[in-house]
């Protein structure tokens, strides 16, 4: 069956992308999302949209962001447990970015618990960091609706405009090449662990990220076939 012709399953649990920065994550959840009809819960968009309110953890996480650091998790927590209490995530949610400490990671284990689903299904996308720069470097997104876009490997029609909204398509201020390095770091002291965590839990899917857009997503929804909270 063409994946795009599969009928829109249940998922009874949140699905989780655990990777390096530019490793695909958001562009895969979004395929996930689409299929299941689900919210696409990236923790990054959130903290963005913050920062471009000028909210009070907006005017917390900018700074941090901007170095590509981890915002606190006491602040990201609260954000998250908000963000899921609303009915559009009744039957599961796909996350991305999220969790990204051992801290974040229990608290999502309890949240759902308390929410009647069952444990996380994590894929872990697997790359080199050789190609990351390339990617984080090449990225556009749209402005409007999100799309994402690279102007080396997957450009628009036009450039600077969305295929698909004819939004404007802007470059993320942490994807200059001195900021990239750091959330690298940052990911290999602080998320990188939570691989070993969900493998000895028996939650946790290796998908090669080094593949093209569509070989990755086969590979994923492969994945979540095998799972028992798709039904
Ligand atoms: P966040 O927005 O989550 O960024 P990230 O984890 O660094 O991941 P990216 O969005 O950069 O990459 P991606 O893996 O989603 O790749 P994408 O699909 O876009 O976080 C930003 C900041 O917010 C953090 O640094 C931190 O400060 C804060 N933050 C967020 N969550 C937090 C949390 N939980 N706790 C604390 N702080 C938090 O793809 C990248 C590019 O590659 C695109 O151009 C795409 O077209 C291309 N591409 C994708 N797949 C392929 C492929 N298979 N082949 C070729 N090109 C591809």
């Amino acid at each position: 069956m063409a994946l795009d012709a599969r009928p829109v399953a249940m998922l009874d649990r949140a699905v989780v992308f655990l990777g390096p920065p530019g490793s695909g994550k958001g562009t895969q959840a979004k395929e996930v999302a689409k299929a299941f009809g689900i919210p696409h819960l990236s923790t990054g968009d959130m903290l963005r949209e913050h920062v471009s309110k000028g909210t009070p953890l907006g005017l917390k996480a900018k700074p941090i962001m901007e170095r590509g650091d981890l915002v606190p998790d006491s602040l990201v927590l609260k954000m998250v447990a908000e963000r899921i209490e609303r009915p559009d995530c009744s039957h599961g949610f796909v996350f991305d970015g999220f969790p990204r400490t051992v801290t974040q990671a229990k608290y999502l284990g309890e949240l759902v618990k308390q929410h009647g689903f069952k444990q996380p299904f994590v894929l872990h996308m697997v790359i080199g960091s050789s190609v990351l720069i390339r990617r984080l470097t090449g990225r556009r997104t749209c402005k409007v609706g999100g799309e994402i876009y690279n102007i080396y490997d997957r450009p628009p029609k036009v450039e600077g405009i969305c295929d698909n909204d004819g939004g404007e398509l802007i470059q993320r201020p942490d994807d200059r090449e001195e900021v990239i390095r750091e959330r690298l770091l940052a990911y290999e002291k602080r998320t990188a662990p939570l691989v070993q965590f969900y493998r000895r839990l028996g939650q946790l899917q290796d998908i090669d990220a080094d593949k093209s857009v569509e070989e990755v997503k086969q590979r994923m929804f492969e994945s979540l076939a095998g799972i028992g909270g798709v039904r």
